[in-house]
């Protein structure tokens, strides 16, 4: 987080709950945070609050009503006059309304609209335009999502805000196609949480408060805190890992890599390492599917060998060592974790399809079988690395190609990912993280 120390940003939705958390965060990374909302004494507390912690930046309390466009416009003008503009923009100010599609208010539904897309949607061109007349190509924006923004829920009183959130998944994505074409690097990211222990709920129930208090009693909920560490993590720089066997020792890591020659496609191998690792380790404790292939077999006019290669790694190879791995963490009864490879060509487009299926359906499973394991994918855009130069292997001119067309991701980026992931408290599942070089279009 050194690089954006001293650096603006703002948070929106910062007076309680998620936006407060973030705010307070950045605030203890040193940057200079403007958090704006309606109820300003609240926002006043917590400036105070990190005055009296001692955190090397400075919380900045607006009072800005997001649905009144003229508020926001004023707001980012006192920014430009006091702190010249935005380096960083945290959509996080959100609100549901238990207004159903068949018998919900119009006033109700607007609301959410104003709040969540149009006041989302103002400041997201607001903070370009800031960034852009002061020449900042390393910017940030960042949507507080929803997981309520990819699936529906059958619950009447979401429907509406639900709708908001699927508005905010295309904006995310329109806007980062929006940059690329304008040649910036300035990036855009979603965070989507599930249940997060807020004022959330109460405000959506504030007519019944004890159905807003049984919500976040029926699970142990994500808090504000985690939403706020996976802000950091994303305007994080990711750091240099070195991942050899060799460099692992005499880097001096704490850890040991202990190498084993073992063919994915055939079953038996992997039995047999499962096998040895139970002599040698008693069992795993994180089981992460990395390998897969791509060969370039299409589906017009590919070979049913390279199909099937690829099947037998990137899907039967996968399931194998997820079943093996949940039999070896139950046996133990240990807090597991697994994560799995997806990433974007046809038929192995199909075998990475059939990946978020698995995931999906693991974690499923998992629930079921009331464990508290945890699954997680992660799925990276181009990352350079030997795949493409085995998929092109006729052709290493048309690998290298690939990889010089953008700053590609880096494999390190990737172990990155993996090590936030199981960073993570153990009541918190980061589902799926999407990572995509910056110049990446789709
Ligand atoms: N809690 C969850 O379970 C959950 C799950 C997934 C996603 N999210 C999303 O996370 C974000 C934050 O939610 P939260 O859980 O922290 O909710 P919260 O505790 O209710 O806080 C909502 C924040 O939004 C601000 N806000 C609402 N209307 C506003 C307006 N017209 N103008 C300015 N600020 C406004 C509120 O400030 P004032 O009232 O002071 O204006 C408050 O700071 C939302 O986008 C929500 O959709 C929440």
């Amino acid at each position: 987080m050194d690089r954006w120390k001293g650096r603006v940003a703002l948070v929106t939705g910062a007076s309680v709950g998620i936006g407060a958390a973030i705010a307070k965060s950045l605030v203890q990374h040193g940057m200079k945070v403007v958090g704006c909302a309606r109820n300003l004494q609240q926002m006043e507390n917590l400036a105070a609050e990190c005055v009296s912690i001692g955190f090397s930046g400075t919380l900045f309390p607006y009072k800005c009503d997001l649905s009144v466009e003229d508020e926001v416009l004023s707001m980012f003008s006192w920014i430009k006059v006091q702190h010249q503009g935005i380096d960083v923009c945290i959509n996080n100010a959100g609100l549901a309304l238990p207004e159903p599609l068949l018998s919900g208010k119009t006033s109700g539904w607007k609301n959410m609209m104003d709040v969540n897309v149009i006041g989302l949607s103002v400041c997201v061109r607001e903070a370009y335009q800031s960034m852009k007349e002061r020449n900042i190509d390393d910017g940030h924006i960042i949507n507080i999502n929803s997981m309520s923004g990819h699936r529906v829920i059958n619950n009447a009183d979401v429907h509406f805000y639900t709708a908001s959130k699927y508005a905010v998944t295309a904006l995310t994505e329109g806007l980062r196609q929006e940059l690329r074409e304008a040649k910036t690097h300035i990036r855009a990211t979603c965070i989507s949480p599930g249940l997060v222990e807020t004022e959330f709920a109460y405000r959506l129930f504030s007519q019944n408060q004890e159905k807003a208090a049984a919500s976040y009693k029926s699970i142990k909920c994500l808090q504000a805190d985690d939403i706020a560490n996976a802000a950091v993590y994303v305007l994080s720089a990711p750091p240099h890992v070195q991942n050899l066997a060799a460099e692992c020792v005499s880097s001096g890591f704490s850890g040991t890599l202990f190498p084993y020659k073992c063919d994915l496609s055939v079953e038996d191998e992997v039995l047999s390492m499962f096998s040895w690792i139970k002599v040698q380790h008693q069992g795993i404790d994180v089981c992460i599917n990395n390998a897969g292939l791509a060969l370039p077999e299409p589906l017009l006019s590919g070979k049913t060998s390279g199909w099937k290669n690829m099947m037998d790694v990137n899907v039967f190879g996968l399931s194998v060592c997820t079943r093996e791995a949940y039999q070896s963490m139950k046996g133990g009864h240990m807090c597991g974790h697994r994560v799995l490879h997806n990433a974007d060509l046809h038929f192995y487009t199909a075998s990475k399809y059939a990946v978020t299926a698995l995931t999906e359906g693991l974690r499923q499973e998992l629930r079921e079988a009331k464990t508290h394991i945890r699954a997680t994918s992660i799925s990276p855009g181009l990352v350079e690395t030997e795949l493409t130069y085995r998929l092109f292997s006729q052709n290493p001119e048309k690998a290298a190609a690939t990889y010089k067309s953008m700053k590609c991701l880096q494999a390190d980026d990737i172990a990155n990912a993996v090590v936030y992931v199981l960073s993570a408290p153990p009541h918190v599942q980061i589902g799926d993280i999407q990572m995509r070089p910056v110049e990446q279009l789709t």
